[in-house]
């Protein structure tokens, strides 16, 4: 048999170099955005008591099936994080800081679900939280800054937006929805009847597709909103109108958490398999932050999948683990190190082979690392105080130049290059 227990565990992952350089290139990316939109970042525990979770999902799966539970030592009941919106709030209603509070995140978030390609036990969110205001211009920023940054990156998505409507009028959906799916279980069987008992909305997006008649025919939440939860709807499509973003609406579209209270919405891409399409997504929980408690505080905020969005981008290189220049030495001593370290002063990307290697060995390296100059130091052009450059992807053969000039005359290469 073999033995699993030095391999990552299910449903994990190692990330190496140089895939690695896109994760740095999509945080990146997202960090830009969020940053000029007024975002600060925040940092939160992995792990956090067990009724911050409990507290705003205990009847949808992610909370009561897949959640990583744990006793530490002194005997307190933990979880690790299956999502990042509770551990915001619970900081917010913790600190109090002033609203309304903007804060960016990049943490991974951990759920026993069935491992598949884009289904993870750990996965990674970029995410944004708005908290402190019921404006339905906040909104749409934060469906606009989502959008910009697939954008940034390329990706090509389609955003559904619903409306969960107010509690109230959600309460009332919710029998309605009952009442209705009721009438067709007869047909549809135990586990249907079963899914209806626990959580009628859960039925909406089931993906059973013998059940896919009923829903398209369910009533839609649209159609019972409050005025005022229509009102603030209306807002949130004029305001998308107004920045060209484009949406379609989606009655059935529900999240898989209960906290959700008006706005809520989703990116899909067409690149990913169908029951993995969500690329991201979010919406408002006014509730949350008195559920936790805190004063009543409307909130707003989305999260986005890094192991999806590397999916829908594929396999694109994008160059960014490229080397500018190798230092190939063959005087195995202080040299190379110091003009190694010379480059990346500069702010170069170079490197070296360990010393000891034999000169072919070195100007493979270079190769493989893809590097675009190589960089010769060798006991004849030493002693005339020079090295021979060699541009890795050209023909042109070496040049020789002053030790004293090559950092400055790769560099303005490079630059001119970027
Ligand atoms: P969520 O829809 O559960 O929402 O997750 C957000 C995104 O994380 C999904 O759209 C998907 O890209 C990714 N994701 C979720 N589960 C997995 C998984 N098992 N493997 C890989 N990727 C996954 C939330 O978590 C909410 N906290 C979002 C939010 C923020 N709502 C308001 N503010």
């Amino acid at each position: 048999m073999a033995d699993d227990s030095f391999r990552a565990p299910k449903g994990t992952h190692d990330v190496l170099p140089p895939d690695s350089a896109r994760w740095i290139e999509v945080v990146s990316t997202f960090a830009r955005r969020a940053e000029r939109a007024g975002f600060g970042l925040l940092v939160t525990p992995v792990f956090e008591h067990l009724e911050v979770f409990e507290r705003v999902g205990a009847s949808t799966d992610v909370v009561r099936k897949e959640m990583y539970e744990l006793t530490d030592k002194g005997g307190r009941r933990l979880a690790l994080r299956p999502e990042g919106t509770a551990p915001v709030v619970r900081a917010f209603v913790q600190h109090r800081p002033t609203t309304p509070w903007k804060v960016w995140y990049l943490a991974p978030n951990f759920r026993y679900e069935r491992p598949q390609k884009g289904r993870y036990r750990q996965h990674a969110q970029l995410g944004v939280e708005v908290i402190g205001t019921a404006d339905p211009g906040v909104d749409v920023e934060v469906i606009a800054l989502a959008a910009g940054f697939y954008r940034d990156l390329g990706l090509d998505t389609s955003l559904v937006i619903n409306s969960m409507g107010d509690p109230e009028t959600l309460e009332h959906f919710r029998a309605t929805l009952r009442a209705y799916l009721l009438g067709h279980a007869d047909s549809l069987g135990d586990d249907f009847r079963a899914r209806v008992a626990e959580n009628p909305l859960r039925v909406l997006d089931a993906k059973v597709p013998e059940w896919q008649d009923v829903i398209e025919r369910s009533p839609q939440m649209t159609e019972s909103l409050s005025d005022e939860a229509a009102a603030h709807f209306e807002r949130v499509q004029h305001g998308l109108d107004v920045l060209g973003i484009d949406y379609t609406i989606d009655p059935h579209l529900v999240r898989g958490f209960d906290y959700y209270t008006g706005t809520t919405f989703e990116f899909q891409s067409s690149a990913l398999e169908a029951a993995q399409n969500a690329l991201g997504g979010g919406g408002r929980y006014d509730r949350m932050a008195e559920e936790m408690g805190g004063p009543p505080t409307p909130g707003i905020g989305f999260g986005i999948g890094i192991e999806r969005v590397l999916h829908a981008l594929g396999e694109r290189q994008d160059g960014s683990d490229r080397l500018d220049v190798f230092v190939v030495d063959t005087l195995g001593g202080d040299e190379g190190l110091r003009l190694l370290q010379q480059f990346r002063e500069e702010g170069l990307r170079a490197d070296r082979a360990p010393t000891g290697r034999s000169m072919k060995a070195q100007w493979k390296a270079a190769d493989r690392a893809r590097a675009t100059y190589g960089v010769l130091l060798a006991p004849d052009e030493f002693a005339r105080e020079a090295v021979a450059v060699k541009a890795m992807a050209g023909d042109e053969g070496q040049a020789e130049l002053p030790l004293t000039e090559v950092v400055g005359w790769i560099k303005e290469r490079v630059e001119a290059l970027r």
